[in-house]
């Protein structure tokens, strides 16, 4: 048997805005900036370092403007933050984003408990977002929570998925980013899902954000790179959760992800070693072990 999978990808780095805003206790900016400068070291090329949403929602994140202006930026890098709205918008201007992620659901009931709007309205509240970063030249993705299960019940069905996802393609995002919140899909689900998307928006425009509440994340993976996703959202050490998403753990953690890939042949660019180093780094800042099964099984390997 023999699959075509794709000969590179590209991993999105989201540890230091998805993985670590679900933290109760605050992390201090200089441990985020040093996140972020280990996993560029590591070779990561796009990587998500906050977000400017409001710090009464999301305490943890309040401090984006300091984490953008601390971090030592490489070229070749494009540092990202996620906004809600034009508030967020300008914040993540002001701090010299190279791109924004803006954030809707195909899962009402989600929605309006992340941004507090139905999706209707966070299509019309990224309309000015839209037109802003068009004119101030700076490239945004779209992610859709929830398309492989909602949390609150509701039967969340490709079309839907693929529906909003065209949505925002047509407004102009480069990227849609089909994202499992809870982490419940499996395999022939992400297949749906991603085929019905691919029927309405260009297969390069389709990344997966995944993650693994259910240990499902990386058969999904693989799943997607079977349909030929080469665009890849993964957390260092598993970090993360949704804070308006019941029961979500973390994202699939990155050096597992890169562990796959280099045993399949496909070039992610990324050095696992500098990857388990640093989920050990922020491991051991939150005082516990990574989620991730390669960070432990490597650990006593690292020189
Ligand atoms: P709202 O209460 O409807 O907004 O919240 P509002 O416009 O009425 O403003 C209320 C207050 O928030 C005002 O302040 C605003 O100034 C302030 P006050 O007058 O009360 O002092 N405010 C802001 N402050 C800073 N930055 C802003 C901002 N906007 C308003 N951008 C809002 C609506 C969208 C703001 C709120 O619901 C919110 O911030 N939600 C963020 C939720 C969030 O960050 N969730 C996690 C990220 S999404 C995710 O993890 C999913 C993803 O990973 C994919 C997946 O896995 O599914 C991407
Ligand atoms: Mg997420």
């Amino acid at each position: 048997m023999s699959f075509d999978y794709p000969d590179k990808v590209r991993i999105f780095e989201v540890g230091a805005r998805d993985g670590l805003q679900n933290e109760k206790t605050q992390i201090p900016t200089n441990i985020k900036v040093e996140l972020i400068e280990r996993l560029v070291d590591a070779g990561v090329t796009a990587i998500e370092t906050g977000s400017f949403v409001s710090p009464k929602w999301v305490p943890q994140m309040a401090d984006t403007a300091d984490v953008m202006s601390e971090i030592e930026r490489k070229q070749n890098v494009s540092y990202s933050v996620l906004t809600p709205n034009m508030k967020g918008y300008e914040g993540a201007r002001n701090s010299g984003a190279d791109e924004i992620l803006i954030f809707t659901a195909a899962s009402e009931a989600f929605n309006q408990r992340n941004i507090n709007c139905s999706i209707a309205e966070s299509l019309d509240r990224f309309a000015p977002v839209v037109a802003e970063a068009k004119k101030d030249g700076i490239p945004f993705k779209a992610s859709v929570s929830c398309s492989l299960g909602s949390p609150f019940g509701e039967e969340i069905t490709p079309a839907a998925v693929a529906e909003v996802s065209k949505k925002l393609y047509d407004m102009g995002a480069y990227e849609i980013s089909i994202a499992d919140t809870i982490g419940v899909g499996t395999p022939r689900k992400t297949v749906e899902v991603l085929e019905a998307v691919a029927k309405v928006i260009p297969l390069e425009a389709i990344g997966i954000h995944f993650h693994d509440t259910y240990g499902q994340a990386l058969a999904n993976i693989h799943a997607a790179l079977q349909v030929g996703v080469t665009k890849i959202d993964s957390s260092v050490a598993g970090l993360g959760g949704c804070p308006y998403a019941p029961g979500a753990t973390g994202n699939v953690a990155t050096e597992d992800v890169v562990y796959m890939l280099e045993g399949m042949g496909i070039d992610s660019g990324l050095d696992l070693t500098k990857l388990i180093k640093t989920a050990w780094f922020i491991s051991d800042y939150l005082d516990r072990a990574p989620v991730s099964s390669v960070a432990k099984a490597l650990k006593n390997k690292l020189d």
